[in-house]
């Protein structure tokens, strides 16, 4: 029986003892009863990345020209809706870029650094921007940094001599040069990446298993030689479709493993990369079957080596991209041969993807199945920030504005605090040709004891239906006794159609709505998820 509506209602949490509901038709039911938390939130799971890539440092995140700059070049708006996303901690400067890059073009007066050529995006690079301009931007928005080194063109001695640059003491060579470019302090950057993609054949200087293999473990070694203190990232497969996935891993960390405390995964989907519609929206099944994967791999180096600590996953590049365009662009311009004399572009419009009300449900789900891994994935970076495949859109001189995908990410980097609880649930099912028969319902919590509140975040992955939900919500407080847990609010991402986006004439064409809620008799939230939405309800005690 229906007795209350969202906002005022209270569930009693002794409530959860009750079982979870009976799978009905179409009705879908999660319970917290006796569900012992998963990890605590780690920080760094609401990490992005900004690439040296199109438009995503340039007429991004930097744009001196621009009305909202401030007296680095740094766009306010875009700055504040960074701040709004909630980003925890940013990857620079690549991805592929870094395979290429020279760290010490992008330092000291801006007149004087060169410019050069690209060859992961076929670009100019102006290195107008840097590791110190970055570093300053990243206190701005009040993100860690996590610093890839270039393991393509370069290798350990370069990364020792950024390494000595970026938190060395004052008194080095480097250092020293550090603080004559206006940065007196060390930059104290604790987590670094040795290489990026680099068992990808279009990766610059890219190698085989065995070559990796031997390349971080030197450069991890001496890396921590210096500052034992650091989390190394070694680099995982590219995809969990590259030939080597598995293998790839377990002959880098079985090697690596005393040395690197991470490994580095990839992900993306796209709706027309998939089998069906419903299949891309299952697309964190996939993802579920690649951590799984990763952490076997981790489990085996731990075993060989006789080692005590877990290798933790970072899923540094996750997220929804149409890699069909890029992909078709580049198969062209290798067909072409011949020799490309001409000039590369700077800062081109390049992978800027719009993204859909259904891209936000998958992303949605895909940040739901970070975080129910977050024992073992303690990093993770959405790529990319701004403009390339990107949360935050920016037009040059003109507004910025958030994409659909922005809200689940925004939910989750804001609310989900404490501890990570992965509920029971009983669900309708789907029928996906690539995943077989899953859940249409996926969900997480969070409960921060401390402030007594928590988040649910869900999502509908069906296409055709909407789901009745019950939720026992109780005994997520734990330890609560029977303390009341009200709903503090409640919002949903949908749309009539499911291929609706924002854009700078309608920017909140898609934006989250009120969800309606009922507390019923026996403390169990009602409400009805519609079909392709993505969910979260606010609790408190
Ligand atoms: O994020 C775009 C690109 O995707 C990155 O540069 C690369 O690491 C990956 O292949």
């Amino acid at each position: 029986m229906v007795s209350k509506q969202a906002g005022v209602g209270e569930s009693r949490a002794d409530s959860a003892a009750q079982a979870v509901a009976p799978d009905q038709a179409e009705q879908a039911a999660l319970s917290f009863a006796g569900v012992e938390p998963k990890a605590q939130v780690p920080a760094r799971i609401f990490g992005s990345f900004v690439e040296h890539l199109g438009r995503c440092v340039y007429g991004g995140i930097y744009e001196p020209g621009h009305p909202s700059a401030d007296e680095d070049g740094f766009r306010q708006d875009v700055l504040d809706l960074v701040k709004e996303l909630g980003v925890t901690c940013v990857r620079y400067p690549g991805g592929n870029f870094v395979s290429g890059y020279r760290w010490e073009d992008g330092t000291g007066p801006r007149e004087l650094r060169p410019v050069r050529r690209d060859l992961a995006w076929h670009a100019t690079e102006s290195n107008q921007m840097g590791i110190d301009d970055f570093y300053r931007w990243s206190r701005k928005a009040g993100t860690e940094i996590m610093l890839a080194v270039n393991m393509g063109t370069r290798g350990l001695a370069e990364a020792l001599d950024e390494l000595e640059y970026v938190n060395g003491a004052p008194g080095t060579a480097l250092a020293d040069r550090r603080v004559r470019n206006g940065i007196p302090e060390p930059m104290g950057i604790s987590m670094w990446c040795i290489g990026n993609e680099m068992d990808g054949p279009w990766q610059v200087g890219h190698m085989n298993q065995e070559e990796y293999a031997a390349a971080v473990e030197r450069a991890a070694h001496a890396m921590k030689l210096v500052e034992p203190g650091l989390e190394l990232v070694a680099c995982g497969s590219s995809s969990a479709h590259m030939p080597t996935f598995g293998s790839w891993e377990r002959t880098v960390l079985t090697q690596a493993y005393e040395h690197v405390d991470f490994v580095s995964c990839h992900a993306y989907y796209y709706e027309r990369g998939a089998a069906s519609l419903q299949d891309f929206l299952a697309s964190s099944e996939d993802m579920e079957a690649f951590i799984a994967t990763v952490v076997a791999a981790a489990d085996d180096a731990r075993a060989v080596n006789k080692g005590s600590k877990d290798i933790a996953l970072s899923f540094d590049e996750w997220g929804v991209w149409n890699q069909e365009v890029w992909n078709g662009e580049e198969n062209e311009r290798q067909q072409a041969k011949g020799l490309h004399t001409e000039p590369w572009p700077q800062a081109p419009h390049q992978l800027e993807d719009i993204y859909t009300v259904a891209d936000a449900v998958v992303e949605g789900s895909l940040m739901i199945t970070l975080l129910s891994h977050a024992d073992r994935v303690r990093s993770a970076s959405r790529a990319q920030l701004v403009n390339v495949i990107a949360p935050i859109m920016a037009e040059e001189g003109g507004p910025a504005w958030k994409q659909t995908i922005f809200y689940p990410f925004a939910e989750a980097a804001q609310r989900v605090k404490g501890s990570i609880v992965v509920p029971r649930v009983s669900s309708p099912k789907l029928e996906t040709s690539s995943y077989g028969r899953v859940d249409a319902l996926k969900a997480v919590a969070s409960w921060d004891q401390e402030s007594g509140s928590g988040v649910l975040l869900m999502v509908n992955r069906d296409v055709e239906s909407a789901h009745q939900v019950r939720v026992d919500v109780g005994a997520l407080a734990g330890g609560a006794g029977d303390a009341a847990v009200r709903v503090s609010g409640a919002k949903v991402l949908y749309d009539a159609d499911i291929h609706a986006t924002n854009s700078a004439q309608e920017p909140y064409r898609v934006k989250p709505v009120e969800l309606p809620v009922q507390v019923e008799a026996d403390g169990q939230l009602a409400f009805e998820l519609p079909a392709v939405s993505w969910a979260a309800i606010e609790l408190s005690r």
